[in-house]
C-alpha cells in the first residue's frame, strides 16, 4: 500500500536529513576553526522529512494535492560571509523617464561627467510618489492582457520600468570591497550608483555584480542605486517578465579577499577509484600594495567529519587577482551523490594572512562520476541512469519570473514527487537558488546558454554561467544553444567549437552539448563538436544517427510537446480546450507515451527531457488569443497535476507502487454511456472496481503506454489497483461528487517563516456535502488575507484572462491557487475564501519564528543637495547675481556639499559664492519646507532666485537652517560665505531639504 500520510519512504528520509545535516555540522566545524562570524548563520533545521514530498502522497477526498508538508519551507544555508540582502526597500516607476536633454555648453559639459547622470538616475532625482516595492519583482505579472501584444510573451506589455534605492554604509565598511550584485534583471539593464554609470547588463538570465567601492559614500552621505530595465527586449519565445526578478545582494569583503565565483573545486573519481578534488581560489587585493595570503581548504563530509585537507600561498597584486592552487585527495571510501541520495560534501576556503582568517567560503560539492557511454548512455557512479527529465521555464502562476525561494523549493519538490530524476534550464541560466535545490533534492541537470553567439559580449555571458554553476554537484553537462537555424552549417559548427573551448577551460570535466533540432545529417553540422549529441524531436532518427556513429553518446535534448489542459477530458478545439488524455502532440512532438517509449527502448539514449514539466506563460501553442499560457506541461501553471503527471510517474517512478486514472467520475447526466478512461501504474498488474465490481483486469500492465478503458458511467466509486504479487500496493479511488457545498483551502504546507519573505502556494477547491473534491466547480472565489499578503493568482486555466493579482479567482475544473506571502513576525496568516452558495473556507497558517538573513536597512528617502559650484576666493563681497562666464568650465570648482569647505590660512577675510540649482521634491515644492545646512562655517548670505533668504551672523561652524517657501525647480540658490584668515570658510557637510 502506498503510504497513507506524507511519510517518506525511507531513501527519501535517508538521503535529505544528511543534506541537512551537513550544514549543521560544518558549521561546528567551522566554530571549532575559529571561522565564527554572525552573517554566516546556522542553516535551517527543518527535519530531513520536510523536504520531499512522498510520491504518491495525495489528499483525502479526492484532491490530488499533496497533504502539507510540515513547518515552514526550510531556506537555503547562508554560506558567504557578508553578504546581504537587498531585496527591501526599493522605489519602482513602470515606463521610462526620458533623461534631460541639455542644451546649453556648461549643462553637456557636465552631463558627462562621472558622478553627474540627470534624470532618473541623478543623486537627487524626486521619486517620491514612485511605488515602494521588493525584490523579487515582475512588473509584467501584473499587466492585463492585450491581443496587441507579443503571443510568444503571454499577451503582455513589458516595456520600461525604473528602480531606485538608497543605501547606507557604515563608516566603519571604508577600505572594504563592496560589491552589488543583481541575480538577473529582465531583459537589458543599465545601473548608475551615485550618478554614474557602472553597468551593462545584456542578458536577462546573467547575473549583474558590480564593484561599488571606488563609487561608495559612507554614514550619512547615502548611497543611490538606479536600474533602468528594459524590458522591450525578448531573448525568448516564452514569458520573460519585466525587471529585478531574481535577487539583489550588497556584499562586503576584506581588502584582501575570495573574489566573486572565486572558489572551483570539482571532484574528480581517478582510474584507481579514488578521488582528487583540484581546488582553485581566485583571491583579489583592492589594497595599495602587493599582498600575499595563505590559502586553506578542506573538504567535510555529512557527519561534519574533514576529509582532506591542503594549503597553498598566493601573491595578489593592488587592484590584482592571484590564484591558489590546492589538489585535496580524500582516503578512504567516499559517499557519492545521485539523484536517489544527494549527499553533499562541503567545501570549505579560508584565507589566512599574518596567521589570521581574513575571508572564507562554504561550497557545497557532490562525488559523482559522470559518464556517457555510446552504447549505454550515461553511467552514474558506475551504474547505468537514464535521464527522466522535464525542460523547465522560469514562471509560475500569479507571481511570473518573480519566483519566492520557497516556490522555486516547491516547484522541484512536486517534479521530484514525479518520480523526475533530471532539468534542462531552458533556455538560458536558471536562478542560483534553483542550482542549490537541485543539488540538494538530487536532480541532474543541464545548464544551458542562452544565445548562439561566439562575440566576446556573449561569451562572456557563458563565461559566467560556467563560472557561478561549475561547482554544482547537479550540473552534468553544459548546453550551448537550443535549436538554431545555423545548426547544420560550417559556420555553426565553427561557432560550437569557439563555445565548447570557453567551457572546457573553465570546466574541464563536463561534457559540452547542443540542443539540435536538424541537420544531424548534414555533412558539416555542429553535431561534429559537441561531446554529447543533443536531439530535440526526431525521435525517428535516433536509431540512424547513432548507427552512424556509434562512438558518440547522445540524448534527448527536448521531446514530448504533448497538448493537454488540465482536468478537461475531451478536446474543444472552438473553446482553445485539449484533453488531458495524452492523445494530442504537437506535429514535431509525440504524446507522453509515444516519446518514453522510444527512449526506454534504446540503451543508447541517455534519456530525455520532456517538454515541460510545468505550464508557463506565452507560447500558446497551438492556439493563439485568447489563450495566453502554454499547454505542454506536465503540470499546470500553478504545479497541479494533468494526467501526464501520473503517466510520467508511471514511466519513471520506481521507488514506490502506483497508479493513476482519468478522468474523474463526476459525469451528471452521461449515466449509461461509456466514459474514455486512462489507467496507468508502474506495477506488474492494475485492476479497476466501480462500486466494488472488477470493470477491467490488466494482469501485464504496461507502464509506459497504460491502458485505454471504456467504462460505462453509474455513479459511486471508481478504484484503480496497483497489484504486486497478487496484492493491492497502490490504489487511486474516484467517488462521484455531488453539488459543491464548501470551499476548502490546503497549504502547502503547515507553517510560514516569520523573516517577512516566506511564501507558499495554497489549493482552493471546492467540496461537496461528504468533504468530496468536486473536480467540475468553476466557481468565481473571493479572498481575504491578514498577517501577509497574496502575491499571485492562478487555475491553470490557459485561457483566462482574470488578473493574477488581486482577490478573485475562480476555480478551473475544481482548482485555483493563492500564492500568499507572510508579513515579516509571528502574527499568523489567516486566508479566508467566499464563493456565492457555498460554506466559506478559513486557514489559519502559523508561522515560524526564524531569524531573517542579513538585510541591508531600508533607508528612507531624504533630498540632499549634492553638488555645488564654488567662485575663486574673492577678497571682497560679491554680488549674488556672480557666475561663471558663460562656456567657462574651469574657473569655478564643482564641489559636494561635504567637501565645500575651503582653507583660509594666509588669505585675510575673504568671501566664496556657492551656487547650485535647486528643484524640490513634489511635497517640498507644494509646500515649502526648510533647508537644512548641517555644518556651513562662516558669516553666510543665503538667496534663493535672487532675494535673500536668510543670513547666519555667527562665523562659528554650525548647523543652519532656513524656511523654504513653497514653489517648484529648478530655483537658483546661492550662498555668500565670508571667513577672516585662518578659519575654515564654507559648506561643510551635508545640505538637506525636508519638510
Ligand atoms: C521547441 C523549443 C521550445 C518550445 C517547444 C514547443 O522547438 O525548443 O522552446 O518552443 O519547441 O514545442
Amino acid at each position: 500500500m502506498p503510504p497513507a500520510d506524507n511519510a517518506l519512504p525511507r531513501t527519501a528520509t535517508r538521503a535529505s536529513r544528511r543534506a541537512l545535516l551537513k550544514g549543521a555540522a560544518g558549521w561546528a566545524m567551522a566554530m571549532r576553526l575559529g571561522w565564527s562570524g554572525s552573517a554566516m548563520a546556522l542553516p535551517s533545521t527543518n527535519s530531513g522529512a520536510a523536504l520531499l514530498i512522498a510520491p504518491t502522497d495525495m489528499m483525502p477526498g479526492g484532491l490530488r494535492m499533496p497533504a502539507p508538508l510540515p513547518g515552514a519551507a526550510p531556506r537555503l544555508p547562508l554560506t558567504e560571509p557578508g553578504r546581504q540582502s537587498l531585496d527591501q526597500g526599493w522605489l519602482f516607476h513602470e515606463g521610462d523617464i526620458p533623461f534631460p536633454v541639455p542644451t546649453d555648453h556648461n549643462a553637456t559639459y557636465l552631463s558627462v561627467k562621472a558622478g553627474n547622470a540627470g534624470g532618473p538616475a541623478a543623486l537627487d532625482f524626486d521619486a517620491s510618489d514612485w511605488q515602494a516595492i521588493s525584490l523579487p519583482h515582475d512588473w509584467a505579472s501584473a499587466q492585463g492582457f492585450d491581443p496587441a501584444a507579443n503571443v510568444s510573451q503571454g499577451y503582455r506589455a513589458r516595456g520600461i520600468g525604473w528602480y531606485r534605492r538608497l543605501i547606507r554604509l557604515d563608516p566603519a565598511l571604508e577600505g572594504q570591497k563592496i560589491e552589488l550584485r543583481f541575480g538577473g534583471i529582465a531583459s537589458h539593464a543599465t545601473v548608475w550608483v551615485n550618478g554614474s554609470e557602472v553597468a551593462h547588463s545584456w542578458s536577462g538570465y546573467t547575473g549583474v555584480t558590480i564593484d561599488l567601492t571606488p563609487f561608495a559614500r559612507y554614514g550619512d552621505d547615502l548611497n543611490w542605486i538606479a536600474v533602468r530595465a528594459d524590458a522591450t527586449v525578448r531573448e525568448g519565445w516564452w514569458y520573460e517578465g519585466a525587471g529585478i526578478y531574481r535577487h539583489a545582494w550588497l556584499v562586503t569583503r576584506p581588502p584582501l579577499h575570495i573574489a566573486e565565483q572565486g572558489v572551483h573545486g570539482h571532484p574528480v573519481r581517478q582510474a584507481d577509484g579514488t578521488w582528487a578534488v583540484p581546488v582553485s581560489v581566485t583571491l583579489g587585493n583592492i589594497g595599495d600594495v602587493p599582498a600575499a595570503a595563505v590559502v586553506r581548504a578542506m573538504v567535510r563530509d555529512a557527519a561534519g567529519r574533514m576529509l582532506c585537507q591542503g594549503s597553498a600561498t598566493a601573491q595578489v597584486d593592488a587592484l590584482g587577482q592571484g590564484t591558489a592552487q590546492i589538489m585535496l585527495r580524500p582516503a578512504g571510501a567516499v559517499a557519492c551523490w545521485s539523484p536517489d541520495d544527494p549527499v553533499l560534501h562541503d567545501l570549505v576556503v579560508a584565507v589566512e594572512r599574518d596567521g589570521a582568517v581574513i575571508d572564507r567560503r562554504s561550497v557545497a560539492i557532490g562525488f559523482r562520476a559522470v559518464v556517457f557511454d555510446p552504447a549505454r548512455g550515461l553511467l552514474l557512479n558506475g551504474v547505468a541512469t537514464k535521464i527522466k527529465g522535464v525542460c523547465l521555464h522560469q514562471d509560475h502562476a500569479g507571481v511570473g519570473v518573480a519566483v519566492p525561494d520557497a516556490l522555486v523549493l516547491w516547484r522541484l519538490q512536486r517534479l521530484k514527487q514525479l518520480g523526475c530524476n533530471a532539468i534542462r534550464m531552458t533556455h538560458g541560466a536558471c536562478a542560483p537558488e534553483v542550482m542549490d535545490w537541485c543539488d540538494r533534492l538530487g536532480f541532474l541537470v543541464m545548464a544551458e546558454n542562452r544565445l548562439f553567439n561566439p562575440a566576446p559580449d556573449y561569451l562572456a555571458q557563458l563565461e559566467w554561467l560556467v563560472r557561478r554553476d561549475r561547482n554544482h554537484a547537479c550540473v552534468f553537462a553544459w548546453s550551448v544553444f537550443n535549436e538554431e537555424p545555423m545548426q547544420g552549417t560550417h559556420a555553426g559548427k565553427e561557432m560550437v567549437r569557439r563555445l565548447r573551448a570557453t567551457v572546457r577551460r573553465l570546466d574541464p570535466d563536463r561534457p559540452v552539448t547542443a540542443a539540435m533540432s536538424g541537420g544531424f545529417f548534414n555533412p558539416e553540422n555542429v553535431g561534429q563538436a559537441v561531446d554529447l549529441m543533443g536531439f530535440n524531436y526526431y525521435q525517428g532518427d535516433y536509431d540512424r544517427y547513432h548507427a552512424l556513429h556509434p562512438d558518440q553518446p547522445m540524448l534527448s535534448s527536448e521531446d514530448t510537446s504533448a497538448y493537454g489542459t488540465r482536468g478537461a477530458f475531451a478536446s474543444d478545439p472552438q473553446a482553445h480546450v485539449i484533453t488531458a488524455l495524452d492523445k494530442e502532440a504537437a506535429g514535431w512532438g509525440a504524446t507522453h507515451r509515444q516519446s518514453w517509449q522510444a527512449i526506454a527502448a534504446r540503451p543508447f539514449v541517455a534519456g530525455g527531457f520532456v517538454w515541460t514539466g510545468l505550464d508557463y506563460h506565452g507560447e500558446p501553442t497551438p492556439y493563439a488569443w485568447p489563450t495566453i499560457s502554454s499547454f505542454f506541461g506536465i503540470m499546470d501553471l500553478c504545479g497541479f497535476a494533468k494526467t501526464a503527471f501520473g503517466i510520467r510517474q508511471a514511466q519513471w517512478l520506481d521507488s514506490a507502487p502506483m497508479v493513476w486514472i482519468d478522468p474523474h467520475w463526476t459525469w451528471p447526466g452521461r449515466e449509461g454511456q461509456p466514459i474514455e478512461m486512462l489507467a496507468i501504474t508502474n506495477a506488474p498488474a492494475l485492476e479497476v472496481r466501480l462500486n466494488g465490481r472488477v470493470v477491467a483486469h490488466i494482469a501485464q500492465a504496461d507502464r509506459i503506454m497504460g491502458h485505454t478503458l471504456h467504462i460505462p458511467y453509474a455513479p459511486g466509486r471508481l478504484e484503480a489497483l496497483a497489484i504486486d504479487g497478487g496484492k493491492v500496493v497502490a490504489r487511486m479511488v474516484h467517488e462521484t461528487a455531488g453539488p459543491a457545498q464548501a470551499l476548502r483551502l490546503t497549504p502547502a504546507r503547515r507553517a510560514l517563516g516569520s523573516e517577512g519573505d516566506d511564501a507558499m502556494a495554497i489549493t482552493i477547491d471546492a467540496v461537496d456535502a461528504h468533504g468530496r473534491h468536486v473536480p467540475v466547480a468553476q466557481d468565481m472565489v473571493q479572498l481575504m488575507v491578514r498577517g501577509g499578503a497574496i502575491i499571485g493568482l492562478g487555475n491553470g486555466d490557459p485561457n483566462s484572462h482574470e488578473s493574477e493579482k488581486g482577490t478573485a479567482r475562480s476555480l478551473f475544473n475544481g482548482l485555483a491557487q493563492a500564492i500568499v506571502q507572510g508579513d515579516a513576525g509571528l502574527a499568523p496568516l489567516v486566508l479566508e475564501a467566499r464563493a456565492a452558495g457555498l460554506a466559506p473556507a478559513r486557514l489559519v497558517v502559523e508561522r515560524e519564528g526564524r531569524s531573517a538573513p542579513p538585510t541591508v536597512a531600508t533607508e528612507a528617502p531624504r533630498q540632499r543637495l549634492e553638488r555645488w559650484l564654488r567662485s575663486p576666493a574673492l577678497s571682497e563681497r560679491p554680488d549674488p547675481r556672480l557666475a561663471p562666464a558663460a562656456g567657462d568650465n574651469n574657473s569655478w570648482d564643482s564641489v559636494g556639499s561635504s567637501e565645500a569647505a575651503t582653507s583660509t590660512a594666509g588669505m585675510g577675510e575673504q568671501w566664496h559664492l556657492y551656487r547650485a540649482t535647486l528643484t524640490p521634491w513634489r511635497a517640498v515644492a507644494a509646500r515649502g519646507g526648510s533647508l537644512r545646512f548641517a555644518k556651513l562655517a562662516g558669516t553666510a548670505e543665503v538667496w534663493l532666485d535672487g532675494a535673500l533668504l536668510g543670513r547666519k551672523t555667527s562665523p562659528r561652524p554650525a548647523p543652519f537652517t532656513l524656511a523654504l517657501p513653497a514653489g517648484g525647480g529648478p530655483r537658483e540658490l546661492v550662498v555668500i560665505v565670508a571667513a577672516r584668515d585662518g578659519s575654515a570658510s564654507g559648506i561643510a557637510g551635508p545640505v538637506d531639504l525636508a519638510l
